[in-house]
């Protein structure tokens, strides 16, 4: 929706009195606002493995939520600073180096199927060599958590605040793909805004003018 429109509908709103209805408005939610959503992603990444065992820091991959609106996906370069040298599971190489002794050879390397995806996304071949006939392209994850255009929301001043990703987003280190856990609805965002000392922060309120969250 463009802005202009969204001014208007705005403006209508609030000149025909429609506050009264906030209360209502509140409980709605639009199409596409899915929880629950849990799309399956080109590559079978896991936030369970990273975050969780692993204990990779959110902000290592989405760098982007103290320095801009969005938190950001990574580009598949942050992936290569491990997965350059890692490239399959601990369980599977050491398979292939059980075998290797038995049958008295030098082991091969192990590519598991699913990082084959990112290389080939970043343009490598079988042997992680540049292969001129594959062009790196960026890997087309499915978004899961997106807000309609006249509603506006931004990562920082959560961050700053202290609020945790895990408020917003669940137990995101213990999925193995990610699912969307709350509905976005406007009463959402507006509940937390009026009393945030639930989620564990020194403010004791965070605006609740439209014109914060839709401009
Ligand atoms: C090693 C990198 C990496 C780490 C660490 C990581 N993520 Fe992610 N995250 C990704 C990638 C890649 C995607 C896109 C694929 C997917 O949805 O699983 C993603 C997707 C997400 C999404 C869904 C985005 C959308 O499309 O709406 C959320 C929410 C998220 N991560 C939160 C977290 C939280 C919270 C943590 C820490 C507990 C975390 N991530 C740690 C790489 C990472
Ligand atoms: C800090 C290092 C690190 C980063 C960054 C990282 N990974 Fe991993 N990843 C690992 C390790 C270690 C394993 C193997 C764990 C095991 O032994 O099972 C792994 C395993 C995987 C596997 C499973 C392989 C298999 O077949 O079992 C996939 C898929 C994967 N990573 C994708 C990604 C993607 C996509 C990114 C970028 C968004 C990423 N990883 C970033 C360390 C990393
Ligand atoms: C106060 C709630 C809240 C907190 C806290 C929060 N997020 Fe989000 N996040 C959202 C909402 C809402 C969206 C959808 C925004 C949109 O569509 O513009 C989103 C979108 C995302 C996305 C996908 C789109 C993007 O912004 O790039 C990722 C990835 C993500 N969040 C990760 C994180 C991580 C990591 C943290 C912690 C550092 C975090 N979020 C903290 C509410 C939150
Ligand atoms: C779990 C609690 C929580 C939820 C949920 C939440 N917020 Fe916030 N929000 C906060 C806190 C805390 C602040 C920071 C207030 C401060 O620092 O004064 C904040 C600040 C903001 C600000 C900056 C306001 C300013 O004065 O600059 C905007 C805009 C905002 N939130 C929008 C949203 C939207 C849109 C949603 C829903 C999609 C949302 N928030 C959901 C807790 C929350
Ligand atoms: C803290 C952020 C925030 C504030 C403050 C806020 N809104 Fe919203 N509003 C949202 C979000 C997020 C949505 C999108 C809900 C969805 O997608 O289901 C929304 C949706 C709407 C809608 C579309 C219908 C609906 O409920 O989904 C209208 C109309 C609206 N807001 C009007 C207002 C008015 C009027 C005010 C001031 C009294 C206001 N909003 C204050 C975040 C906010």
């Amino acid at each position: 929706m463009n802005k202009r429109i969204t001014t208007l509908t705005l403006l209508a709103a609030l000149l025909l009195g429609l506050f009264a209805l906030v209360p209502k408005l509140m409980e709605l939610r639009l199409p596409g606002n899915d929880e629950g959503f849990e799309p399956n992603q080109p590559i079978a990444y896991s936030h369970r493995l990273h975050a969780g065992e692993l204990g990779i820091d959110c902000q290592y991959c989405h760098s982007g939520a103290k320095r801009s609106r969005y938190a950001g996906i990574p580009s598949a370069a942050v992936c290569m600073n491990c997965h350059r040298f890692i490239t399959a599971s601990r369980s599977a190489v050491r398979a292939e180096e059980m075998l290797a002794e038995e049958q008295g050879r030098e082991p091969n390397r192990v590519v598991s199927p699913e990082l084959a995806k990112l290389y080939t996304a970043f343009g490598l071949g079988p042997d992680l060599l540049p292969d001129p006939a594959l062009e790196p392209r960026p890997i087309e994850w499915t978004r899961i958590y997106s807000l309609p255009d006249f509603a506006v929301f931004d990562h920082r001043p959560h961050v700053y605040a202290g609020v945790a990703c895990q408020k917003c987003h669940g137990p995101v280190e213990t999925m193995e793909r990610v699912r969307q856990v709350r509905s976005l609805s406007m009463g959402w965002c507006v509940n937390c805004h009026r009393s945030p000392q639930g989620a564990g922060v020194a403010v004791t309120q965070a605006t609740i003018d439209c014109s914060a969250c839709h401009y």
